[in-house]
């Protein structure tokens, strides 16, 4: 079965009360009571926290990618240490995390990547400082695109070793990306390889209706963030979305309507370009 979910996104940001404040007002996420000055922790619904941000330069810090079980855990690590892989169960990170288990491992780009069982749900309920609802649940959190420096070692570490599986692929030029689901989300994560690249193009969460969404388009407007393309539909996973910069520097791609994927019956796509309509860069 390998991986199931993208669980929690670790994020680092020069500025955590900007953050808090672009966090709430355009993403409509709810800041976690144990955030203090080092780490914002935000919630998208019943779990403890989905994102959190470390102060520090803008990039990506840890993908947390849930496994169902343990023995699925244990069966997944002893095939990456099979493969040349160096893995490492921390005991005292898991509690940071707020997981039962989990193990640490990097990608072949150097992304740490830490696969856990067993995230933490509170009682207290998530309450959206401006009344978004996510979809998430089996979903996952959303899905991350990364650039990569070689396709091959990333197709071999995250689809045959980590268990995702291709939804498709789409022809930009020289560059096509490749699009991964674990569960019926169209992707969890997506690649490309491009040389030099940074860590991350962007991460996506998705909202449950198109009003959410283009409220937080209004909201962003107002507050003069950078909305870096607006309102489009891309025509693999049918989400509807715009593409606003972080205080970390790279994007959030905020959507709804995202295509769901069943694997009885899923055909693997190949596409022309990113956006069937919209997702237009402004002026
Ligand atoms: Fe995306």
């Amino acid at each position: 079965m390998g991986v199931t979910a993208l669980g929690y996104l670790g994020l680092r940001g020069p500025d955590l009360a900007e953050w808090r404040s672009f966090a709430g007002d355009v993403l409509g996420m709810q800041p976690a009571p144990e955030s203090d000055e080092e780490t914002l922790f935000l919630r998208m619904d019943e779990r403890a926290y989905r994102v959190a941000v470390e102060r520090g330069e803008g990039g990506l810090a840890y993908l947390g990618f849930e496994l169902s079980n343990l023995t699925e855990l244990d069966r997944l690590a002893v095939s990456l240490e099979t493969a040349g892989l160096a893995v490492k169960e921390d005991a005292e990170l898991a509690a940071r995390r707020r997981v039962h288990t989990l193990v640490r491992c990097e990608d072949p780009a150097g992304n740490d990547l830490e696969l856990f069982v067993g995230q933490l749900t509170v009682t207290d309920p998530f309450v959206s400082p401006r009344g978004a609802e996510f979809k998430t649940g089996p979903l996952g959190l959303g899905h991350v695109v990364l650039p990569v420096p070689d396709a091959a070692d990333a197709w071999h570490f995250y689809v045959e070793l980590l268990g995702f599986r291709l939804s498709d692929t789409v022809s930009m030029g020289r560059r096509e990306p490749m699009f991964l689901h674990c569960n019926p989300r169209h992707h969890t994560v997506a690649f490309v390889a491009v040389p030099d690249p940074p860590q991350l193009d962007h991460f996506m969460v998705e909202a449950s209706s198109l009003e959410t969404v283009g409220m937080a388009l209004d909201v962003a407007n107002e507050r003069g963030d950078e909305v870096l393309r607006g309102l489009g539909m891309h025509p693999n996973d049918q989400m509807v979305s715009f593409y606003v910069k972080t205080p970390s520097g790279f994007a959030v791609e905020y959507g709804c309507n995202g295509r769901i994927v069943d694997d009885n019956s899923w055909t693997v796509g190949h596409y022309e370009q990113a956006s069937s309509w919209g997702h237009k860069p402004p002026g």
